[in-house]
């Protein structure tokens, strides 16, 4: 059996939150794809913030009150119906299309697999169902049940425990740069996908193992 347990962020990893700019099209002609990058961006920033309050409030409240800043940048106004009906396609993001056959090397190679995310179990049970990836996964862990956010170090350890894991032997898969600086400050390994072709962060070193698609890890992997 592998010695590494795999964690797999959910959002920007697994599923393509940008995409969502598709249906926000409908809503905003102009400027959909933008609403949708300062929709993700201030997403985490609040996210980031309300842990360092030491407040909760689950990710779906979040991503909503990101939403509502996002079309207020723009200038623009959305109905509340029109709100809710991109709520609900959050729990229908596009899976990135590398994502089955990696995750099905991954499987057959024996890996212990999890997704591990922000999600609220609501938003995560929905999409996992949706995209039908509940069946290459052993479940989800999310942070609500901790009520912190990534990249605290309690996010990471919680990880460990729930898969009764010393965390050196857990590896977080995440596009997200401030994810993999966060498990990595933590004590798990980490790569990065380099979903965008974009930087690393310069707040911690670059991972020593980085690809751009999950059936490269099936090959990496020892
Ligand atoms: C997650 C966010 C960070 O899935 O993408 O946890």
């Amino acid at each position: 059996m592998p010695q590494e347990a795999l964690a797999f962020d959910m959002y920007g990893t697994l599923v393509n939150p940008i995409r969502i700019w598709t249906l926000l099209a409908q809503y905003l002609p102009d400027g959909a794809q933008h609403v949708a990058e300062v929709w993700r961006q201030k997403q985490l920033e609040y996210s980031f913030r309300i842990s360092v309050m030491e407040h909760y409030e689950d990710f779906a409240w979040i991503t909503r009150k990101a939403l509502d800043y996002a079309i207020m940048a723009e200038g623009k106004q959305l109905s509340e119906a029109q709100k809710q009906v991109l709520m609900a396609q959050y729990n229908y993001l596009d899976r990135f299309p590398d994502v089955q056959v990696g995750l099905e090397q991954l499987q057959q190679r024996g890996f212990n697999m999890v997704v591990f995310s922000n999600g609220s179990p609501a938003m995560l049970t929905a999409i996992m169902q949706a995209t039908q990836l509940d069946s290459y996964f052993q479940g989800f862990i999310s942070v609500d049940e901790i009520h912190v956010y990534k990249p605290s170090p309690r996010t990471y350890q919680l990880v460990a425990q729930k898969l009764a894991r010393p965390i050196q032997e857990v590896r977080l898969i995440s596009s997200n740069p401030f994810d993999i600086i966060g498990a990595r400050s933590a004590g798990m390994q980490a790569t990065w996908i380099n979903r965008s072709g974009g930087l690393f962060d310069t707040l911690g070193p670059l991972p020593e193992m980085v690809i751009e698609t999950i059936p490269e890890l099936a090959n990496i992997l020892p």
